[in-house]
């Protein structure tokens, strides 16, 4: 702990006036100042993201020059060894670069793939690329380094390849996209809003993505439903509506999604199972309820990708009646010392790609929360667990929030 952050501890261990995200809590608190931290730490951040966007152009026109080269080139002084590609995709790194350069410097932002393109950003990047594309190709041509094969199409007047122009023009936005999303602030990157469009953006085909991990969790989900009892019911983060076949009968169901795309989803799979379930957005870190509005809460595999988990337990709390549960399907932390370290070593590669946390520590965040009789069995090894918990018999005002 920061010696400067000891006054914001309260009493009870809680926390105020901390803005969310900033602190992590597992028995003891400590503190990581998010607030920035200057020029130096913006310097690292740049030398990361610029690190990130070369090894990535790198790995990626590498493998497009090992496909296309042998496929499409007669080559002339052109050296096609394996060294050859590497010169060629150390080539591209700098095309990419020159390409990133001159549409950072129109839009004036360097990082430019993450927000909506203007149609400005779009025409300099297609001019940029085009431009060379073709003058390389034209270079290449005329200095006899290769020569097309005739399967190569070649774009009329200019006469050069369509496929080296096309590889600059795909491969470079995928490079950019991919750099960003993996070097960006946490902030930005687990953000409600950013959760939300990730979601949107998986939605088409999020159940095939799962659908291998799905032959396992259908029968957790099963087991978890058939232990909920009372007759309101919430259920957090529907998604597209997997656990929709197991939701008792005869009960009043409200299930809630932040993203809209999922939630169509859901609506078209409980038509196709004539499930009556009231769908609506909303998030569970700010829920559209009445205090003590429900009888048993329920989520699965929901508290990896919320952003601020404390206060979504909170809320959770807020809107169970007293003595209620919440009940959970959750891939958590592992205890186990070798299996903890490598999660928190691989944590950055599903979060920053997908958003899905691998180090959540949902029983300690659960306690933080304010919730008693906290159970839990393992489902596999220590990390996969069905939890359940209850609200406290008597109403306490919510905490102020801790990251999870
Ligand atoms: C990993 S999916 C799980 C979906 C579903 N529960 C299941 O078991 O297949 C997580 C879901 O939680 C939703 N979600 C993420 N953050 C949320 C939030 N703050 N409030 C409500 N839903 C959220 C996402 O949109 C997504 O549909």
């Amino acid at each position: 702990m920061w010696p400067s952050d000891a006054d914001k501890i309260m009493p009870d261990g809680t926390v105020k006036d901390v803005p969310l995200g900033e602190l992590s809590v597992d028995g003891k608190v400590r503190f990581r100042p998010t607030v920035d931290a200057g020029p130096r730490k913006r310097r690292r951040r740049w030398l990361l993201h610029a690190a990130t966007l070369s090894a990535l152009a790198f790995v990626l026109h590498l493998v497009w020059e090992s496909v296309q080269c042998p496929i499409f080139f007669v080559h002339g002084s052109y050296d096609a060894s394996p060294w050859g590609m590497v010169t060629a995709a150390l080539g591209d790194v700098l095309l990419t670069w020159i390409i990133y350069g001159v549409v950072a410097a129109i839009s004036r932002r360097w990082r430019w793939a993450g927000a909506p393109w203007s149609w400005g950003q779009i025409a300099a990047f297609i001019a940029t690329a085009f431009a060379l594309a073709v003058g390389v190709e034209l270079h290449a041509q005329a200095t006899e380094r290769w020569l097309y094969r005739g399967a190569m199409p070649v774009l009329p007047i200019l006469d050069v390849g369509v496929i080296p122009v096309l590889q600059l023009l795909i491969l470079t936005p995928i490079v950019v996209l991919l750099a960003e999303r993996i070097t960006a602030r946490r902030g930005a990157r687990e953000g409600t809003d950013a959760v939300r469009q990730r979601y949107d953006r998986v939605a088409p085909i999020y159940d095939l993505m799962e659908w291998v991990m799905e032959l396992r969790f259908r029968g957790w989900r099963r087991d978890l439903w058939a232990l909920v009892a009372g007759d309101e019911i919430l259920e957090l983060g529907v998604g597209t509506g997997k656990n929709l076949r197991f939701h008792p009968l005869g009960k009043k169901i409200t299930a809630i999604d932040i993203s809209e795309k999922m939630l169509r989803r859901a609506r078209r799979r409980a038509a196709r199972l004539g499930q009556t379930v009231t769908l609506q957005v909303a998030d569970a870190q700010a829920l559209p309820f009445a205090d003590a509005s429900f009888d048993e809460v329920v989520a699965t595999f929901l508290f990896c990708s919320v952003p601020d988990a404390v206060a979504g337990l909170r809320e959770e709390r807020r809107v169970l009646r007293p003595g209620g549960r919440l009940r959970l399907l959750e891939h958590v932390l592992s205890k186990r010392p070798v299996w903890r370290r490598l999660m928190r070593w691989f944590d950055p590669i599903p979060s920053r790609l997908w958003g899905a946390h691998i180090d959540r520590e949902t029983l300690e965040n659960l306690v933080e929360a304010g919730f008693e009789d906290i159970e839990s069995s393992d489902l596999w090894l220590d990390i996969f667990k069905r939890i359940a918990a209850r609200a406290p018999s008597e109403r306490h005002p919510p905490q102020r929030s801790k990251k999870a």
